[in-house]
């Protein structure tokens, strides 16, 4: 079943836990970006795995395979549920962080990031780019022949994601808004029924979560919408 994580996009571990706390039950899963990672790091994440959480670590890794590989291993050894990679590393990038999970952690692959557009990806691989989406599904082959547990997707392109990457790939939807939010900074956003629908594993989540004034209620209100 379909489960959401709480991203933490906030300054310091004290505001991160003041949410945890205020969601209380309600989540389980919690996402860590690069700000609050490189602001707090490690003793954060054990923190929220003492606590019984699952740690989203979606720190992107774009590296060379051997360094990639290192984060992967690091990662896993501190309990991280969940990491992101960069599609576009290179099928050895991406084959040696694959080949470093351990303790359970799963992998899964980002592509073409939602803030660039046609003209401005093309300048960057050189070479005329129409359809970003077909693009997306050529580097999430890539990530599948390489033994991803999965992408990261825009829950527009979820549909055909799934058709490339089969059943078991874990799809983890961003972008997701109930119906009265406020889109925020998103081009693309979809209710967490329209995510449902459209296929996603796990939606993720985080201003109408950390700026709600009872965040409990708004994780509650979202699933409820998860399970219309
Ligand atoms: O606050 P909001 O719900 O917009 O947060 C969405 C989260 O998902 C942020 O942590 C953002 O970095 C992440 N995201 C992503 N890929 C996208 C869009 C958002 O990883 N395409």
């Amino acid at each position: 079943m379909a489960d959401l994580a709480i991203a933490l996009d906030l300054p310091n571990a004290a505001r991160a836990l003041g949410v945890v706390d205020a969601v209380g039950p309600e989540a389980t899963w919690y996402k860590l970006g690069p700000v609050l990672f490189v602001a707090e790091g490690p003793t954060l994440v054990r923190e929220l795995v003492e606590r019984g959480k699952r740690v989203f670590l979606d720190l992107k890794w774009h590296d060379i395979p051997n360094t990639v590989a290192g984060a992967v291993a690091a990662a896993g050894a501190l309990g991280v549920t969940l990491a992101t990679v960069h599609l576009s590393g290179g099928a050895r990038m991406l084959a040696a962080a694959a080949g470093a999970r351990r303790d359970g952690l799963r992998l899964v692959g980002v592509g073409v990031l939602t803030s660039l557009g046609a003209a401005e990806y093309a300048d960057i691989v050189g070479r005329p780019v129409e359809d970003l989406a077909r693009e997306q599904c050529r580097l999430v082959e890539r990530g599948m022949a390489a033994g991803l547990d999965g992408f990261v997707t825009a829950a527009a392109e979820a549909p055909a994601l799934r058709r490339v990457a089969g059943p078991d790939a874990l799809l983890v939807v961003p972008g997701i808004r109930r119906a009265d939010d406020a889109a925020a900074d998103h081009n693309r956003i979809a209710t967490p029924a329209m995510a449902i629908r459209a296929g996603a594993d796990l939606l993720v989540v985080g201003r109408p979560v950390t700026e709600a004034s009872d965040a409990r209620e708004a994780v509650r209100a979202i699933r409820e919408e998860m399970a219309r």
